[in-house]
């Protein structure tokens, strides 16, 4: 037993050492901070990075810094404090797009990683389209270490199969199913803490508006007061009528566990709940668990990407630029993302290390039509998010479409969104 444990640990030795060169690494030493809200059960994609790292750079002492609460709600607070009192961790988590593009490039916090995008080739397998996301005219500002999908419907088939359902491919075909399992004390769609509501509703708006007016929604094009867009609120108030009256008290990751458990027949998360499905719950995708795209989004990918970025001032600037370049690294990025429910961002993985799931989110990512993701930093800036959070918790005690229709409206003008 003991000869196998050592043999496998050399042919871990020698792979590391084949994938990367030197055992003893390139001489780095201190320590790296790498801060992020992948806590508990979000962790284990992320801890497959921090081996790697080790492994890569033995002497590097990797302090995992991680404040717990989905989306961010918690770490997002913490790092503001942290960045504005001029204690920057070494590399953090931070979305493509204008979570980070308009809250800490437009601070000029952040260095520009351009020159490390073209010294690792990154400009030819990173999708332009996520480039531009990392981008202003004056550089490119994060690593992206994945893509997530937000508009997905998760089931359990053997519960539908005996409550005698199909998944909704659309809302009204969910309003028409929810009154029967809402009778047999089956929640029809299962929620949780407020921003899984703003997660929900970035998927109604998306079945109501389609692509192009959500986006023009962000461009200034279409007004939050216009009739497509209080009717979105519409919808979405008739939608939370078939949700658990605990949602406020729940992580998404209790929202997933009451479907898992047959509490509720639906939940519409963003893919990591195929991560904490597969990794944490030990779950088969397509046997155990199934999905599709939300109701009425079919043929759209509403996508965000995870990214870290080297802040000006960052205590271990060389250690965090060699976490940089294993993130965007197809190695760092085929560790990660098995794990973690998301597809890698580079064009050049391999797809044979992912799940059926993951597979078929590939396949979307390829052929859908892309969308940005509100709640998860994509299309609007941190302030409009906090604001949206705030018309969101009016919503759920008022149920009033116009008035959150217009509390968007006056959030857009003092945000600045689409000007
Ligand atoms: C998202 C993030 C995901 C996942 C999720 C739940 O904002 O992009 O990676 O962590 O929050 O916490």
């Amino acid at each position: 037993m003991q000869f196998r444990r050592l043999l496998v640990a050399m042919l871990v030795g020698a792979a590391l050492l084949a994938a990367f060169g030197t055992a003893a690494g390139n001489g780095l030493t201190g320590k790296l901070e790498i801060f992020s809200w992948w806590a508990g059960d979000e962790g284990p994609a992320l801890q497959a990075l921090i081996d790697l790292y080790s492994a890569q750079h033995p002497n590097v002492d990797v302090i995992n810094a991680t404040v717990t609460g989905g989306s961010g709600v918690n770490a997002k607070a913490v790092l503001k404090t942290r960045m504005l009192g001029g204690d920057a961790p070494d590399s953090f988590q931070v979305h493509a797009g204008q979570e980070l593009i308009g809250t800490w490039v437009k601070a000029d916090r952040m260095e520009d990683l351009t020159w490390l995008f073209e010294q690792q080739g990154w400009t030819n397998v990173f999708p332009a389209g996520l480039i531009t996301l990392l981008s202003t005219d004056e550089g490119i500002w994060s690593v992206p270490v994945n893509i997530h999908r937000s508009n997905v419907l998760w089931y359990i088939p053997a519960n539908l199969e005996k409550w005698g359902i199909k998944a909704p491919t659309t809302w009204d075909e969910f309003l028409t199913i929810a009154p029967a399992l809402k009778a047999k004390g089956i929640t029809p769609l299962a929620l949780g803490e407020n921003w899984t509501a703003n997660h929900l509703w970035e998927s109604v708006a998306l079945a109501v508006l389609g692509p192009e007016k959500w986006q023009a929604l962000w461009d200034g094009t279409l007004s939050f007061t216009s009739p497509e867009a209080v009717a979105v609120w519409d919808l979405f108030g008739k939608i939370l009528e078939y949700t658990n009256d605990d949602a406020a008290s729940l992580s998404w990751q209790q929202a997933t566990d009451m479907v898992v458990g047959g509490k509720a027949a639906f939940n519409v998360m963003g893919d990591w709940a195929a991560g904490y499905m597969s990794t944490t719950l030990g779950l088969e995708p397509g046997t155990d668990y199934a999905w599709s795209a939300s109701p009425g989004t079919q043929g759209v990918f509403m996508m965000l990407s995870d990214s870290f970025g080297l802040p000006k001032g960052a205590p271990d600037r060389d250690n965090a630029i060699a976490w940089l370049e294993l993130l965007g690294s197809k190695q760092g990025s085929d560790a990660f993302n098995p794990l973690k429910g998301s597809i890698s961002a580079r064009t050049d993985s391999d797809l044979s290390l992912y799940n059926a799931y993951s597979q078929s989110a590939a396949k979307d990512w390829q052929n859908d039509a892309i969308a940005g993701s509100l709640t998860h930093g994509v299309v609007a800036n941190e302030g409009f998010m906090n604001d949206f959070a705030t018309v969101m918790e009016m919503f759920l005690t008022s149920r009033n479409a116009q008035q959150a229709a217009y509390a968007c409206d006056a959030i857009a003008r003092q945000n600045g969104i689409g000007t």
